[in-house]
């Protein structure tokens, strides 16, 4: 009999029966209709996929299933998912970015450049080679943090796309020769790993900061992507090379494997403001000895040749990678090319004419020439640098001369003449 009630009462007052007895069962109705619109609505193909290079094989990549969430207008109308989950019918113009090793030289110009677009950065960084000075322009912005944070230990952020720049950029510089070997290969393999599996977690798009090193010694003039290098496995740079080369195998491996939608910068040198004085690095090398007085230190003969990017053109073309459909690798570096002599003469010239050249043994598998080819960057990503290194090299004198005397007035007769 009250079985008999009950059906009665379904029929006279359906949702009054729905609600009382049976709420649960229509919750889980209401609930698979609700994701199963979600995700037919938001699940889209990648907006595009590009034949790789032949050092990756040539591989067709197949669409990079995901969701377009943040969309970004590029110059030629183009409309680009910029990475990261946002729920349907949202549209941000504002991404929220992580940048690993943003305290430093390179980083500290990009976090910039982000801050500048109005986009909410987030700086994760251990203060091996970089500085909270680099960064104290933003201190006090809602849109900005930092973090300290070693990138060998996992960490989880909601974030759209992720600049992976974190790891000293020289082996041999007054902090890296402290930290060298293993640390460099924890760093670029572990700490690579780490932000790619954020990266696959969060569905934010990911750039690595590679590194022409990757061509080791080249035997191929100038040096275009698909060169495969001339490392040596075992040699002092290695730690660098190499570790910069597995990052690589990383990150196509995560793309190929797990979707995940990746770029790659290989970085040729570059010099700029707070760059590391100590670093080891050539520019910074000289500029600090001709404003200190002390001999310009060339190793070997000085013939070997580098090419000078100045900071903001790599900003830029990172910029342009990260935001454009093509994954590289892409070499981003000036093709001037100058010997270390002639480099030597620049910073004389700029600095003190009478600056001295002080020869010394040259390091092991020190590259004899480095020069990049950017005509797939020029073509693809519509970049070249614009900045020489006779216009780059003053604004970094007078960096350096601030970091180096404080703000004396009078330097010793160190006036900066802008050759
Ligand atoms: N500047 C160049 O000429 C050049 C050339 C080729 C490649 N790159 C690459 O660009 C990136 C940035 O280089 P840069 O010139 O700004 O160097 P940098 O040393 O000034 O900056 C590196 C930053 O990473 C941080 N860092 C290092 N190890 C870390 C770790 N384990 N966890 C968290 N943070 C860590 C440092 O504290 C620093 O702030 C590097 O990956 C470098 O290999 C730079």
């Amino acid at each position: 009999m009250s079985g008999d009630r009950s059906w009665v009462g379904v029929v006279a007052c359906p949702f009054r029966y729905m609600l009382r007895d049976q709420r649960l069962f229509f919750v889980m109705i209401g609930v698979s209709i609700s994701a199963l619109v979600f995700n037919v609505i938001l699940w889209s193909p990648a907006p595009s996929h590009e034949r790789i290079s032949d050092s990756f094989q040539s591989a067709e990549l197949t669409h990079v299933p995901r969701r377009i969430t943040l969309e970004v207008h590029t110059e030629s109308g183009h409309i680009n998912n910029a990475g990261g989950k946002m729920p349907l019918g949202l549209k941000s113009k504002r991404l929220r970015i992580l940048v690993t090793g943003g305290a430093g030289f390179v980083g500290s110009h990009l976090v910039d450049r982000l801050m500048a677009r109005g986009d909410s950065v987030i700086v994760a960084d251990n203060f091996f080679t970089g500085s909270k000075e680099n960064l104290i322009q933003h201190f006090g912005n809602p849109r900005f943090e930092l973090i300290r944070h070693d990138v060998v230990e996992p960490i989880l952020l909601e974030v759209d796309q992720i600049y992976h720049l974190a790891c000293p950029a020289s082996p041999f510089g007054v902090v890296a020769t402290l930290i060298r070997g293993t640390r460099f290969h924890k760093t670029n393999v572990m700490g690579t790993l780490n932000m790619l599996g954020l990266a696959k977690r969060v569905g934010a798009r990911f750039l690595l900061t590679s590194t022409s090193e990757v061509y080791g010694d080249p035997l191929q003039h100038p040096q275009a992507e698909t060169y495969w290098g001339n490392v040596n496995p075992i040699g002092v740079r290695s730690c660098y090379d190499e570790g910069k080369r597995t990052a690589e195998t990383l990150t196509m491996d995560y793309h190929r494997g797990l979707n995940i939608e990746v770029r790659i910068a290989r970085i040729f040198n570059t010099y700029g403001p707070r760059m590391c004085i100590d670093d080891g690095r050539v520019v910074s090398n000289f500029v600090a000895q001709a404003l200190r007085k002390e001999p310009l230190t060339v190793y070997g003969d000085g013939k070997q040749t580098r090419s000078f990017q100045y900071v903001s053109d790599l900003v830029e073309g990172l910029m342009k990678l990260m935001e454009g459909e093509h994954l590289g690798p892409f070499n981003l570096g000036n093709p001037g090319e100058f010997t270390m002599l002639e480099l030597a003469e620049v910073v004389q010239a700029t600095i003190d004419h009478n600056a001295k050249i002080e020869f010394r043994p040259n390091t092991e598998d020190d590259p004899h020439k480095r020069k990049p080819d950017i005509a797939k960057a020029k073509d693809l990503l519509g970049w070249e640098p614009r900045v020489s290194l006779r216009e780059g090299l003053p604004l970094m004198v007078s960096d350096f001369q601030k970091r180096i005397f404080g703000d004396q007035e009078d330097i010793g007769g160190n006036t900066l003449s802008t050759a």
